[in-house]
């Protein structure tokens, strides 16, 4: 084993820590992770964790997701500098200016917010579990933030909900255009396309399969397909093309990277068990009500984990 990984196992040991890894994160952090996955996975892992720490290889909104979730927990992010760009696209003011604007509709955020916005909407939802959040509201017309895109495929999807959408994006997803997927399609005529619904919507109009992190690896899995076209970051081709080399996984595009996704290393993991930083905290009052949002996922949530 990696000389770091076995002085990261150790420090876990004698702290009682636990590391979660978000699918996005360098390959070589899960070596050292505990549990690695999506971001409604990892919520679900830290809700019922009974580490002392949890060390969390993600971006900054899941931290601080973990934090709420335990707050009683030492929460550690290895690099602050990652955080998630869309989730910095919506401010608590222009939530307020947002719902001021649709008065009296239920507000869904996407877990990629901060707290402050978590803690003045109704209930958040993961790409996993969006659907079925959006669906169990039965409400007419709802409000979601801050993906734009994530909101018009759950639209769609759903068909008898208008979903009035705030201008948020993933800049990484959006890179990805229909002549990528065209010009794969021209390379690569037997794979299926498998696309994220933060893509923008003419991208997931013409892919084979639309769907979250998880969604997208399980169908790719049981399929009896050899060939894939991934329309979403590297780290999920990276992992697919480990864990299943009788397979070909192809990345849509060079450079589909989220950027904040990839800081931490194993280094910065050792350094930041070791001196236990940096700690993330968050404000007990906005904390509360953020906790009530993602309960409240959490219980609609198929896979109910708690
Ligand atoms: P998942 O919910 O699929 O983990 O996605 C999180 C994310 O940030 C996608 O860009
Ligand atoms: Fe945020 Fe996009 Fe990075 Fe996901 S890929 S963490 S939505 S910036």
């Amino acid at each position: 084993m990696n000389e770091i990984v076995e002085k990261i196992n150790k420090l876990k040991r004698e702290k009682n820590a636990v590391i979660l890894a978000h699918c996005y994160q360098n390959a070589e952090v899960d070596e050292a992770a505990d549990f690695v996955g999506d971001s409604l996975y990892l919520s679900q892992m830290a809700a019922k964790t009974d580490a002392d720490i949890i060390l969390f290889a993600g971006v900054y909104f899941m931290a601080q997701t973990a934090k709420i979730l335990c707050p009683d927990k030492k929460v550690l992010l290895p690099r602050l500098e990652s955080g998630c760009r869309m989730a910095d696209m919506i401010t608590l003011n222009q939530l307020r200016e947002f719902k001021q604007n649709h008065p009296n509709i239920p507000t869904v955020c996407y877990i990629n917010s901060t707290a402050e916005v978590k803690s003045e909407c109704d209930i958040c939802c993961t790409s996993s579990n969006a659907i079925k959040i959006v669906d169990s509201l039965k409400a007419d017309e709802i409000l979601f933030l801050p993906d734009t895109y994530l909101g018009k495929w759950v639209e769609k999807k759903l068909g008898s909900v208008k979903v009035t959408t705030y201008p948020g994006f993933c800049p990484t997803h959006l890179q990805i255009r229909p002549d990528d997927v065209m010009e794969m399609r021209k390379k690569y005529p037997d794979a299926l396309v498998l696309a994220h619904p933060e893509c923008h919507q003419s991208v997931s109009a013409i892919a084979d399969f639309v769907g979250s992190t998880t969604a997208i690896m399980k169908y790719a899995i049981e399929s009896d397909q050899k060939q894939f076209i991934i329309a979403t970051e590297k780290g999920v081709v990276d992992r697919l093309q480990r864990d299943y080399p009788e397979k070909e996984f192809i990345l849509i595009k060079e450079d589909i990277v989220c950027p904040n996704m990839k800081w931490h290393t194993l280094t910065d993991i050792y350094n930041a068990l070791e001196k236990e930083e940096h700690e993330i905290d968050v404000d007990k009052e906005i904390a509360s009500k953020a906790l009530k949002c993602i309960d409240r996922m959490l219980e609609v949530s198929s896979a109910g984990v708690k």
